[in-house]
């Protein structure tokens, strides 16, 4: 069977592009494929957070896979610190990273410039290493990922690629071969509706964990009367009708794209269903679509935090199925690099 991988950052509230974007398709493929599901607690350090909530960022987060449909009778759920090889075998694949590679990273210019010099630590450079090592330990087939992590996702096949010249062994080189040896090369499986859900108040940029109001995003554990509260207030325009793909419209093409992937819909149901409406017909449709989808979530998220064994339990399991696979890849590359057997 195939191999997937992804993974959350335990910062700030998971939100419906996390859910849209990832989370949401995962439980697709769980069915279909070996997964694996981490809580990158590593890349939560990366920029100044609260070491005090850390922990249990990663508890809730962890959670809130669960609550989502992630079923550990499937998919390995771990955090990823409690894997040593992550950090491990980061090391051994930043010597082969150049650092242009790093440099040209626009997640990297885009957070160092809005943390200011003396926040930005060598993590937030090497960060994608860190991201590329996520993936190569288990040698994952694909990566389900929001639009946004697409140019970490050809990094990490080309530092697959660049390991494979560099260490595969001289028999794999004589074949000519591409991918296969050390690692196999992984690709990224980004959603055709989803991969870019943008923030309620500016539908120009995406909506994220970081924006410094809670208005530009739906959390997915954002009560009823939140969510009411955040549609009815979100930015809209004052055009006839509803529609999809107006560059002159960027909200609108946002929030019909939610009420279809919420309600399940195409896309051209949705531009039909729609096309006639305004605002004050369209938004309460949205609210209850999003309020009836999301409540069952919270409900389950209760029940699992009121459970702190059986999580847990879960994320020790996990943990010890993941570092069997990472732990043979681990051997393997520095056995292909040259070191000495321990
Ligand atoms: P993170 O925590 O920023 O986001 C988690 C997932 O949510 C997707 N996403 C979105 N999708 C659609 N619309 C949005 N507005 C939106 N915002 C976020 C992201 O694309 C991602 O899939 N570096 C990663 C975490 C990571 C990882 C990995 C992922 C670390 N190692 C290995 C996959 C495999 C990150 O910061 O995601």
């Amino acid at each position: 069977v195939k191999r997937i991988v992804s993974g959350v950052q335990p910062t700030g509230s998971i939100h419906l592009g996390n859910y849209l974007g990832a989370i949401k398709n995962w439980i697709l493929l769980q069915n279909t494929y070996e997964t694996l599901f981490f809580i990158v607690d590593l890349h939560a350090i990366t920029l100044p957070y609260d070491a005090h909530q850390l922990s249990k960022a990663t508890r809730n987060t962890a959670a809130i896979y669960l609550a989502c449909g992630v079923d550990v009778s499937k998919a390995s759920v771990f955090v990823q610190s409690h894997v040593r090889a992550h950090v491990e075998l980061m090391w051994l694949l930043s010597s082969a990273t150049p650092i242009g590679w790093l440099n040209r990273m626009i997640q990297f210019k885009e957070k160092s410039r809005k943390a200011g010099d003396e926040n930005v630590g060598v993590a937030l450079l090497t960060y994608p290493v860190l991201m590329a090592s996520d993936i190569l330990l288990y040698q994952s087939d694909f990566v389900p990922v929001g639009e946004d992590q697409k140019q970490h996702l050809e990094l990490t096949r080309e530092l697959a690629e660049r390991v494979n010249y560099l260490y595969g062994g001289r028999k794999w080189k004589k074949m000519g071969g591409r991918g296969g040896a050390i690692f196999k090369v992984p690709e990224p499986l980004i959603p055709p509706a989803g991969a870019r859900v943008m923030s309620l108040t500016d539908g120009l940029s995406k909506m994220s964990k970081s924006a410094p109001s809670d208005q530009s995003r739906i959390n997915l554990l954002d009560p009823k009367d939140v969510i009411a509260n955040k549609i009815k207030r979100c930015k809209t325009d004052s055009f006839p009708g509803l529609e999809f793909d107006n560059p002159d419209r960027p909200e609108c093409n946002n929030l019909l794209s939610i009420y279809q992937l919420i309600t399940g819909s195409t896309k051209e149901e949705v531009a039909q269903e729609c096309q006639d409406m305004n605002w004050g017909t369209f938004k309460p449709l949205l609210m209850d679509a999003l309020i009836d989808q999301l409540h069952p979530i919270q409900v389950r998220y209760e029940e699992i935090m009121s459970d702190s064994a059986y999580l847990d339990r879960v994320l020790i399991e996990g943990a010890t199925k993941a570092s069997n696979i990472a732990d043979a890849t681990l051997n393997n590359v520095y056995q292909a690099m040259g070191f000495l057997k321990r």
